[in-house]
């Protein structure tokens, strides 16, 4: 069976998008004319992914109620004429099947997977984190699920040349290269450049085999006291086995103001109407 679930851990409290995310949860910033979530389940749904579980929090039912109908709203826009509006909220809502999970307490990305489990029944699913924004025509998960085709039994994780000096901002990966992928043995958070097994960094998109949640239930607090996704793919590693892939698509942090900006540009852009990209193209040259 492929893979069609999909957990997206949106609970963190966004720290370094303050004060932008004091009152709006991040994942809601826009992103050229619509919220960054958006592009996110986007990506998911074109990857074939028909069911989303959001693991969010206290203050993120914004979240979920962006992913559903308004009738209120709806009959305005209908009076307004605005069919075209009133479409695209019930297209929104009914592209996949939206699961909304509370994670209580932010322990962790670890925890935070953990806590989609309980929608997640299939042997695999699929993971995809907000920050990590994957611009183009091919969907980045599209890529990763069909490597998993080929290795059902193992996971797939989604990987980034970083310069040396950036292997403090992310999990970095060692192992070696098989034709278009990397055979994982080693996982390393944040690790300084000089332990840094590769130039290869972790980005935001996984498919793991289910095995993953029994890895994380029986799994101690690690970095910074939270449970750490990093620490549960190292023991799928060792046991069913990891590999990696580079996405096709282009990745901006956009749990970031500046790499939120840039997506914001790119996306206006690629998707904008001729005379939005010749606006843009024109502010950025004067
Ligand atoms: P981060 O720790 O990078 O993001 O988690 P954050 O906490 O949201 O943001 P900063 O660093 O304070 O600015 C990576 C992803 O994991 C989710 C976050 O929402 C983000 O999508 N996460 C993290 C949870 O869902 N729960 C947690 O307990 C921790």
């Amino acid at each position: 069976m492929t893979v069609t679930t999909a957990i997206i851990p949106a609970a963190g409290w966004g720290t370094r998008m303050l004060p932008a995310s004091f009152s709006v949860p991040k994942e809601l910033l826009p992103v050229f004319d619509r919220p960054s979530i958006e592009w996110v389940v986007k990506e998911a749904i074109d990857a074939g992914i028909e069911r989303i579980i959001l693991v969010s929090g206290r203050g993120k039912s914004g979240l979920m109620d962006h992913f559903d109908r308004h009738p209120h709203l709806e009959s305005i826009l209908k009076k307004g004429g605005k069919e075209a509006s009133i479409d695209a909220i019930v297209k929104r809502a009914q592209a996949a099947q939206f699961i909304e999970v509370r994670q209580g307490d932010a322990r962790g990305l670890g925890h935070a997977v953990l806590c989609g489990a309980i929608g997640a029944s299939d042997d695999r699913v699929a993971v995809l984190l907000p920050d990590d924004l994957y611009l183009g025509q091919h969907p980045a998960l599209g890529d990763l699920i069909a490597l998993s085709e080929r290795y059902p039994d193992q996971g797939v994780i989604g990987l980034l040349e970083v310069p040396p000096d950036q292997s403090r901002k992310y999990g970095m990966v060692g192992g070696s290269w098989q034709e278009d992928h990397m055979v994982i043995d080693r996982l390393i958070e944040k690790p300084e450049p000089a332990d840094a097994p590769s130039h290869f960094a972790i980005t935001g998109r996984y498919i793991l085999p289910s095995q993953v949640f029994d890895l994380l239930r029986h799994q101690d607090t690690g970095a910074l006291g939270e449970i750490q996704l990093t620490d549960a793919l190292q023991g799928l590693a060792d046991n069913q086995g990891m590999l990696g892939v580079i996405p096709r698509a282009k990745r901006f942090d956009a749990g970031d103001p500046e790499g939120l900006l840039i997506a914001g540009l790119r996306c206006a852009l690629d998707h904008g109407s001729k005379d939005v990209r010749a606006r843009v193209r024109h502010e950025l040259e004067r």
